[in-house]
């Protein structure tokens, strides 16, 4: 995690948020990079889940809600978790997280000695388990006690209880408290979806591991409606629409290049499930700390649309013409975290490679993810023609994809740079390109296009370049466009 950490920093992705004061710890802001790989998972997911289906639309509901919302949905009353305090160092812990974690103990059977000891084992030399607290070792911890994760804030001036609300913990209660709303105005027939990608806040007790778990962050969500009393193949449509879902999202990740074995499906255990769920699996990626949540796919039954009908005293119904009665349709519920598919993404396209003896970092991201498209690389920048004619490409290639220019050093490291960032294709403007006018040599007008993960060089025609990269970044591989030209050299 701490190599991604400092990739991102150095290299323009993510920097900790309010540095310059020290930082938060909780949050974290998304630079020049960082935001263009952010969008475009954004951008993946709501092609792929909302424009490409006939049975999906979207939404973009307002963060504070009314009060009574987060009562009806249960997050005032429920939405907790179990906090203790160190009574020394005063550092806080999740109480049913504490034994993940390693821990400080001053050993007896050493005079005392300070180690390390790894989360949940005992110490190998006197054999004792964790008593104290994890981070100073000298603490007792106090009991637990509720701790509820919602941002208060105030909605208006002044400042009193009639006034509060909260930020919201989740986008989907914005999905539901709008079903009728998009229903009635769509005219929509089950099933369907309602998709919304926002910011959620929770006031996390441990925040931490970098973007993973952080107080403030963005969901991609979705709330697929389903008619309760229809059956499919004579299963519950319900069912059958969760499992459906549950592949869909599991190969949605594989499809923008995250691998398979990285990937699992994790069904929780019945003392696990939400009271209001029928069944809900993780999908779970093996992240730097392990094997964790990546996106959450639940089948939440009708308890939310059933809550906010009963709270707002408005019926929250489907009319199912062919039954000719009313219903609550069931909702099935894939929730995916922005950030923590990003953080996913980039896990997953690190790569250190050794090429003729040197290290080389490559992001392998999968060309629609990738921040930058091309780059457009000079090879001698004392060279105007070189340079006029790089800068011209870039200005052409910038129109239809993300493209930069680069000259701040030799050939060799400006395409190490581009590796360390995941640009799919750099293309290089050389002398042979624009000829030697003093000489009254005229130039070929072609450019070098080099491919980030084979590293291999065609020599390609300007002129043919917007088509050569409407194939490379559109569905065409690299194998077949590079067969139809001559290789250049490395
Ligand atoms: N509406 C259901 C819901 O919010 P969740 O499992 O609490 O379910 C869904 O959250 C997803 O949101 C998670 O799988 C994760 O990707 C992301 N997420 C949740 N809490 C987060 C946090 N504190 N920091 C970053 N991402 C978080």
């Amino acid at each position: 995690m701490d190599v991604l950490v400092s990739l991102c920093k150095r290299r323009g992705f993510i920097f900790q948020s309010s540095e310059i004061y020290g930082g938060t710890g909780a949050a974290w802001d998304y630079g020049p990079l960082g935001v263009e790989l952010k969008n475009n998972i954004k951008r993946a997911w709501w092609r792929d889940n909302i424009h490409l289906r006939p049975d999906m639309v979207g939404l973009d509901a307002s963060i504070l809600m009314h009060p009574q919302v987060w009562k009806a949905s249960g997050h005032l009353d429920h939405f907790t978790d179990p906090m203790v305090d160190c009574k020394a160092c005063q550092h806080r812990f999740r109480a049913d997280k504490v034994e993940e974690q390693s821990w400080i103990h001053y050993c007896p059977a050493t005079k005392g000695n300070k180690f390390e000891v790894p989360a949940g084992e005992p110490c190998k030399h006197c054999n004792v388990r964790r008593s104290l607290c994890p981070d100073c070792g000298k603490g007792e911890l106090t009991t637990p006690r509720q701790f509820n994760l919602m941002f208060k804030t105030f909605m208006g001036p002044v400042e009193e209880d009639a006034a509060v609300t909260y930020l919201r913990p989740e986008t989907a209660q914005g999905i539901f408290v709008n079903f009728d709303n998009v229903l009635q105005s769509m005219r929509l027939k089950l099933p369907f979806g309602i998709a919304q990608i926002g910011k959620a806040f929770r006031n996390e007790i441990t925040p931490g591991n970098f973007i993973f778990r952080t107080r403030e962050f963005e969901q991609m969500e979705i709330e697929f409606f389903v008619n309760p009393l229809e059956t499919i193949d004579g299963r519950p449509a319900d069912e059958v629409w969760h499992e459906r879902w549950i592949e869909s999202r599991f190969a949605w990740y594989q499809r923008y290049g995250m691998r398979r074995e990285n990937l699992r499906i994790r069904e929780h255990e019945k003392d696990e499930l939400a009271h209001y769920a029928k069944r809900t699996v993780d999908i779970e990626y093996q992240f730097p700390i392990g094997w964790s949540e990546l996106e959450g796919v639940a089948n939440r039954t009708d308890f939310d649309l059933k809550q906010h009908a009963q709270f707002s005293g408005k019926s929250l119904t489907y009319f199912d013409e062919e039954r000719k009665q009313h219903v609550v349709p069931y909702v099935i519920e894939p929730s995916a975290g922005a950030d923590r598919s990003l953080l996913a993404f980039l896990a997953d396209a690190y790569r250190e490679e050794e090429v003729r003896g040197e290290r080389r970092v490559v992001l392998r991201f999968h060309p629609d993810l990738a921040p930058v498209k091309i780059a457009v690389l000079p090879l001698l920048k004392k060279r105007p023609e070189i340079v006029t004619t790089a800068h011209d490409l870039r200005a052409t290639l910038a129109g239809r994809w993300v493209t930069v220019y680069d000259d701040t050093a030799a050939i060799g490291r400006l395409y190490r740079r581009q590796d360390e960032v995941g640009t799919p294709y750099c293309v290089t403007v050389d002398v042979q390109t624009v000829g030697d006018s003093a000489k009254g040599e005229s130039g070929d007008r072609c450019v070098t296009i080099r491919e980030r993960d084979s590293m291999e060089q065609i020599r390609v025609p300007i002129a043919e370049l917007p088509g050569i990269f409407e194939r490379l970044l559109g569905a065409g591989a690299w194998a077949d466009v590079a067969r139809s030209y001559p290789p250049a050299r490395g």
